[in-house]
């Protein structure tokens, strides 16, 4: 089956990352000169997805509007001769259909997917974390887990392994390998203790699922921090359906945080052929 939608949640608080996000969305927080979101839009077109639903929430519409046509700057810069960067402009609106849902309270990433069960018209859809980019220079993330999809027609989670001492900060699989990068899952476990990890990969933002996840959602209470956990429905979800985990190329970063964030903004500050060679000296010449 052809899998054209996308859902990506960005409703979520950003608590980790205050104050930067007291008043701007965790997803416009640039890299170099670009929102983190419009990284994982781009993702998710090149991947082959048409429609997008973006899950927002109060505080948010500084999104809709970067995804919106931008009348005045671009006859702004029409009237400058200024050709390029109105074609950069103008590609942002018109990369694909976008949808807007606010989420009503940040009740966790499980309630924020829940709002995509109109939108998925019943459809798979390629579910992507609004604060995750993932570099790759190869086929997109999200390509890989919808080609995994098609071939053996089951839900994808994207994985990835971390080390040891930071399971505890992501979902981690359980299950059996059934290829170099795939699994078939049995089970999940939601930011496992060290060195109580079933493994270590770890769910890296990236997912292809089956709309038989929305009646799951629908029943699931509250688990980990008090909030609705998509961990949790994928549990029951691969106990009642076939879920695999694709061990995706790519470099992921979470930019929800300090540390995710920053790297980002080194490592493709030195991919980036207009600056790097003048980040690179810079960077060789610090003496801090
Ligand atoms: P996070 O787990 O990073 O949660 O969300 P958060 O609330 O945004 O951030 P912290 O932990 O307080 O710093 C992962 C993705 O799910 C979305 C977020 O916007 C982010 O893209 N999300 C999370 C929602 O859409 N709604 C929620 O209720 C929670």
């Amino acid at each position: 089956m052809r899998i054209r939608k996308a859902v990506i949640p960005a409703a979520g608080l950003g608590t980790r990352f205050l104050p930067a996000t007291k008043s701007v969305p965790k997803e416009m927080l640039p890299i170099l000169d670009k929102p983190t979101i419009q990284y994982i839009v781009e993702e998710a077109v090149e991947s082959g997805i048409e429609e997008i639903l973006i899950i927002t929430g109060r505080n948010k519409r500084s999104i809709e509007d970067h995804f919106d046509k931008s009348y005045e700057l671009e006859t702004e810069l029409d009237k400058k001769g200024k050709a390029h960067d109105l074609e950069i402009l103008q590609n942002i609106s018109s990369m694909c259909n976008f949808y807007y849902i606010r989420q009503k309270e940040q009740r966790g990433l499980g309630d924020a997917v829940r709002y995509a069960r109109v939108f998925s018209e019943n459809e798979p859809f390629a579910l992507l974390l609004g604060d995750n980019i993932i570099y790759n220079q190869g086929l997109p993330a999200t390509r890989q887990l919808i080609e995994t999809y098609q071939e053996y027609n089951g839900s994808v989670l994207g994985i990835g392994e971390v080390s040891p001492e930071m399971v505890n900060r992501y979902g981690i699989i359980k299950g059996e390998k059934i290829g170099d990068t795939l699994f078939e899952v049995e089970d999940l476990v939601e930011k496992p203790d060290i060195g109580k990890a079933p493994t270590n990969y770890a769910m890296l933002g990236r997912y292809v699922l089956s709309p038989k996840i929305f009646k799951i959602l629908e029943e699931t209470k509250p688990g980990y921090g008090g909030e609705i956990q998509l961990t949790d429905a994928l549990k029951v979800l691969a106990k009642e359906d076939r879920v695999l985990a694709k061990l995706y190329e790519g470099k992921t970063y979470d930019i929800g945080e300090k540390l995710g964030f920053t790297m980002a903004q080194v490592e493709f500050a030195l991919r980036d052929p207009q600056i790097k060679d003048a980040f690179k000296t810079y960077l060789k010449g610090m003496d801090i």
